[in-house]
């Protein structure tokens, strides 16, 4: 049994978990990872791939395990894949964790993701996709945060520290 995450960081893609999740790391003294990355590494390619290849099903039932096995095993900064809080599992696993949602407006949101086809949920059309992911996915992410961080106008610097205020952690 181990302590759990210092942190988990859910929300959208673009919102900045994992150069936020770098900068809280560091500043925690703590190992980050990244689920997204453990898939890729585990599959042996990119997660656009796996889309692809396998649909998104088969890639929701990779990060299901992914993010089970992080929650047990990892001790420092943890960040999720954006969708990783659509399944009710993930979400129980998540009860009763310091959990950090970075939100972000869809104007922001289409700035920084625009039509990067390595997010391929965001590929055709970006604003109108952004609004229906959002409106499915907003309570999600609120039901298992215990802080919502905003990230308009801030730097990922600014983020990190609301981050640590929020959840009350202190750095090294
Ligand atoms: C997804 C977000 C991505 C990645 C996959 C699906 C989503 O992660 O897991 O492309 O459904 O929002 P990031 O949030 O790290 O970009």
């Amino acid at each position: 049994m181990t302590a759990g995450p210092l942190v988990v960081l859910v929300g959208p893609m673009g919102s900045g978990k994992s150069t936020v999740g770098a900068l809280l790391a560091e500043r925690l003294g703590a190992p980050y990872r990244d689920t997204d990355a453990d898939i890729v590494a585990a599959e042996g390619r990119e997660i656009s791939d796996i889309f692809v290849e396998d649909g998104e099903e088969h890639f929701r039932a990779l990060e299901r395990a992914a993010v089970a096995t992080a929650v047990a095993e990892h001790e420092g900064v943890l960040a999720l894949g954006g969708g990783a809080i659509l399944d009710a599992g993930t979400r129980a696993l998540l009860a009763g964790l310091p959990v950090a949602y970075l939100s972000m407006d869809v104007d922001e949101a289409v700035r920084r993701v625009g039509l990067n086809t390595a997010r391929p949920l965001l590929a055709v059309n970006p604003r109108r996709q952004w609004r229906e992911l959002m409106e499915a996915r907003r309570h999600l992410y609120e039901e298992v945060a215990r802080a919502v961080v905003a990230t308009d106008d801030r730097t990922p610097e600014e983020v990190a520290q609301a981050v640590l205020d929020a959840l009350e952690l202190k750095d090294v």
